[in-house]
């Protein structure tokens, strides 16, 4: 396999601007939202990247503007070679069956009143992937056991389940179209902390049994840690830091970085008790009109100058470590 044939979905240069509108009658443009601003990344075939950053940075945006669910402003999503956002209406169904999405919240994503058979069954409807009610239905039965529910749960309504396991019918309904990539949009945010290891196992069994490849989002580090091949952290718009998973937790390049990683709890102690935390101060500003030169710089200790006056580039500091800081390295 050549080295290209390894990448399964490559991004570049991704924006996506949301418009503000202003007037009813006669409604004109009075800014955009830059909900992402030039973001690139690629994802090798079975492998995960963890997209990390507090809410509001854009994480949502870039998994949906990849689905075309939104219409991209500019940059290139590449699956599988093929030029996403070219594709034609028709291309795009197929698409659809190869990059599936997993929702943040499983008590409002899933119809309270379709039973679980019919929300897995619904995707296999319209991508005609049943010729019988009876193939249908063991199919269904099959995706339940997939994700380590039972094939009599399938009569049942969303409201008798718990979080996660309606998480797990999120799941199951995604892998109902045998799709080879996952965007999962905070599957375990919503969740309680006992229940969160059970859905990441899950998934990880899952990635392991069908080869899966993931888009792995979370605003918290601790969560994306033990899943992610590599991980990127996100910053009102920007991808700040992107490097293999164990670089990014033992150097950690990035002040932002530095500050989210600081905010985990060590499970030891003496080395918990002796850590310095990194507070971070004030609220992220709005991407309407973000900070000149660094967007980082009005709640970074580093800041200099600089900061203010040229925006850095992300650049590689070591082999697959890249970091957007004018202080780093
Ligand atoms: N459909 C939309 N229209 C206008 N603004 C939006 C829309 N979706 C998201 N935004 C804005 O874009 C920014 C990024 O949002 P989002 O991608 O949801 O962030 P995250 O998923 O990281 O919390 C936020 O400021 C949000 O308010
Ligand atoms: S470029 Fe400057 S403001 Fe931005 S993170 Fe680095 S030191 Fe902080
Ligand atoms: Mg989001």
């Amino acid at each position: 396999m050549s080295r290209s044939d390894d990448v399964l979905l490559q991004v570049v240069d991704l924006k996506k601007y949301f418009p503000i509108t202003r007037g009813t009658l006669f409604q004109r443009v009075a800014g955009y939202v830059q909900a992402v601003d030039g973001v690139s990344f690629s994802i090798k075939r079975g492998r995960t990247l963890g997209l990390v950053g507090e809410s509001g940075c854009g994480k949502t945006t870039v998994g949906r503007t990849i689905l075309r669910l939104y219409t991209p402003t500019s940059g290139k999503a590449y699956y599988e070679g093929r030029d996403v956002f070219a594709a034609s209406e028709d291309e795009v169904l197929a698409l659809r069956r190869k990059m599936q999405i997993v929702f943040q919240d499983p008590y409002s994503s899933l119809n309270p009143r379709m039973t679980v058979s019919d929300i897995i069954g619904e995707a296999i409807d319209i991508h005609r992937l049943a010729t019988s009610d009876r193939e249908r239905a063991a199919r269904v039965h099959h995706l339940l056991r997939l994700v380590g529910l039972s094939p009599e749960h399938s009569q049942r309504y969303p409201h008798e389940f718990s979080g996660g396991q309606r998480q797990r019918i999120g799941v199951a309904r995604a892998l109902a179209v045998e799709p080879s990539f996952l965007i999962l949009d905070e599957p375990i945010s919503a969740l309680d902390v006992s229940i969160q290891a059970q859905v990441v196992n899950l998934l990880e069994d899952l990635q392991d049994e069908l080869g899966l490849t993931y888009l792995f989002i979370a605003h918290d580090l601790s969560m994306v840690k033990h899943i992610s091949d590599d991980v990127a952290v996100m910053y009102l718009g920007k991808i700040v830091e992107l490097a293999p998973s164990r670089d990014l937790y033992l150097n950690p390049l990035h002040p932002y970085s530095q500050a989210l990683l600081s905010a985990i709890p060590i499970p030891d102690p003496d080395v918990e008790l002796k850590r310095k935390r990194i507070i971070l101060e004030g609220d992220v500003p709005s991407p309407i009109n973000p900070p000149s030169g660094c967007r980082f710089r009005t709640r970074c200790r580093l800041a200099q100058n600089i900061c203010r006056e040229v925006e850095p580039e992300l650049a590689e500091m070591a082999p697959g470590h890249k970091v957007a800081c004018h202080m780093a390295g």
